[in-house]
């Protein structure tokens, strides 16, 4: 007997029904959760004497028999349960016999689901968080790589003031860094124990809240019976958590498409992490960057989707919350791998540094500095700007460069140019001047560098 209601049935469910009700489909991933929550529960039933010590015991060894056959693939997942609960329940029965039906004593299906997908999204937490941290250290290797790799900055995707590699790359460092502190906050404020809320009441039994709390790993129990079966806010601010990850990927996917594209050239995929044309030979194609940006989308769908879920439904339980689980799953499977693909495709990326130095040189991202040194020669910097933004016009019609005027052309422009300017407006003293914290100077870059280390090396792993 796979159901375990059907007292107060006299018909059987019809088979649509049924199969539209069934999650045992997508929620069999929740096994281990399940089966452990369950021994928690079981364990606390035997101490407090609801039932006996030695039912505990069979209990807990047939979970524990259960357990390790499914992951020896020897127990599968057959069609005709309805969810994971029911699934484990009845194998349970089926092999200890009537201590089996004892285990569900002061429990619903209601909290024990909330329990496994708290437990579930709770260890989703640390694997996304550890994906993130390893993207991390691949950033700040490349980091300590280049902080003398000059680039052109870009606001409105025009060349804008220069920057390193390393400052760039520190951008995405500052994101990931958020996102992992985000996912930690998120897991702290989750690990409340939800076990012991019964279907929405709690439970005339004298169960022992704290002690299942404890035994699975939580700060305590959460304190509202209510709440605690109804409350799937911690999907939702996971699942946000994962749409800024999703997004800060892909705004990176973004860059790197641009920056393997045959006008930048600023990068070169790995052949490994590329893929080719069927038509075209020549084409060498940046897909897992495109993808990890395409499938941003489909992690807020799930976002969207959760919070219209929830957006009506009415204290306590209802079955519309089962409709949590397809969408989470798929967000956070999804954004493992493009974590973990993307690292590896930014590990493996060639950096050309003369072309991105280059571009540099090309694009009057010296246009400020040129403009700073005349402030510095006494001259207002409104007119300083005037003055360089005419320069740059001149040197645009003669295809020039500023660093490539005479000194006499410059003085047309103004008098305060001396032979210094050269060096003023070399892209080296253009990024070492700009020392400010944060900044893209080496210096500057180095002391923050040495802070991310330290943070890093103090996260761990939770
Ligand atoms: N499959 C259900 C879910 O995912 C489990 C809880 C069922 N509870 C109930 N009273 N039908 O939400």
């Amino acid at each position: 007997m796979a159901q375990l209601w059907g007292g107060r049935f006299t018909k059987e469910t019809n088979a649509a029904v049924k199969s539209f009700n069934d999650s045992l489909a997508f929620d069999s991933r929740l096994y281990y959760e399940d089966i452990t929550g369950s021994m928690a529960h079981a364990a606390m039933l035997g101490r407090q004497g609801i039932i006996s010590q030695e039912e505990a015991d069979r209990i807990r060894s047939g979970l524990r028999g259960i357990l390790m056959d499914i992951e020896k693939g020897e127990l599968v997942f057959e069609d005709g349960y309805e969810d994971i609960h029911s699934f484990v329940e009845a194998h349970l029965i089926e092999r200890i016999g009537d201590a089996g039906k004892k285990l569900h004593t002061g429990r619903s299906r209601n909290d024990q689901v909330a329990l496994d997908m708290r437990m579930y999204v709770r260890k989703q937490t640390e694997a996304v968080r550890n994906e993130l941290i390893s993207l991390l250290r691949t950033i700040l290797r490349l980091m300590e790589e280049n902080t003398d790799t000059f680039m052109p900055g870009f606001t409105h995707m025009q060349k804008a003031q220069p920057v390193t590699l390393a400052h760039h790359l520190g951008a995405y460092f500052e994101m990931f860094k958020r996102d992992v502190q985000r996912i930690g906050d998120c897991r702290e404020r989750l690990n409340l124990c939800p076990l012991g809320a019964g279907a929405l009441a709690g439970t005339t039994y004298p169960l022992d809240r704290n002690f299942t709390a404890l035994e699975l790993g939580f700060r305590g129990p959460t304190l509202n019976s209510m709440d605690s079966v109804s409350d799937r806010d911690y999907v939702i601010e996971f699942l946000s958590d994962l749409s800024l990850v999703m997004m800060h990927l892909s705004r990176f996917s973004e860059e790197m498409i641009l920056w393997n594209s045959n006008e930048y050239r600023f990068v070169e995929m790995d052949d490994a992490y590329s893929t080719g044309s069927s038509i075209m030979p020549q084409k060498k194609n940046p897909d897992i960057c495109e993808l990890v940006r395409g499938k941003t989308g489909r992690v807020y769908g799930a976002l969207m989707s959760l919070l219209t879920t929830m957006k009506g439904i009415p204290l306590a339980y209802n079955k519309d919350m089962q409709e949590d689980k397809e969408p989470a799953f798929d967000a956070i499977d999804n954004t493992l791998a493009c974590i973990s693909l993307f690292n590896g495709m930014l590990g493996t990326l060639t950096f050309h540094k003369d072309v991105m130095e280059k571009s540099a040189v090309r694009g009057f991202t010296n246009a400020t500095d040129a403009a700073d040194y005349l402030v510095l020669k006494g001259i207002p910097f409104r007119d300083a700007h005037g003055i360089i933004g005419r320069l740059v016009l001149y040197c645009i019609e003669q295809g020039k460069g500023i660093e490539e005027l005479g000194l006499e052309e410059l003085r047309q422009f103004s008098e305060a140019f001396d032979s210094d300017i050269y060096d003023a407006v070399s892209l080296k003293t253009c990024v070492d001047k700009r020392l400010t914290i944060g900044g893209p100077a080496a210096a500057a870059m180095e002391d923050v560098i040495r802070q991310e280390k330290e943070w890093l090396a103090s996260v761990g792993s939770i």
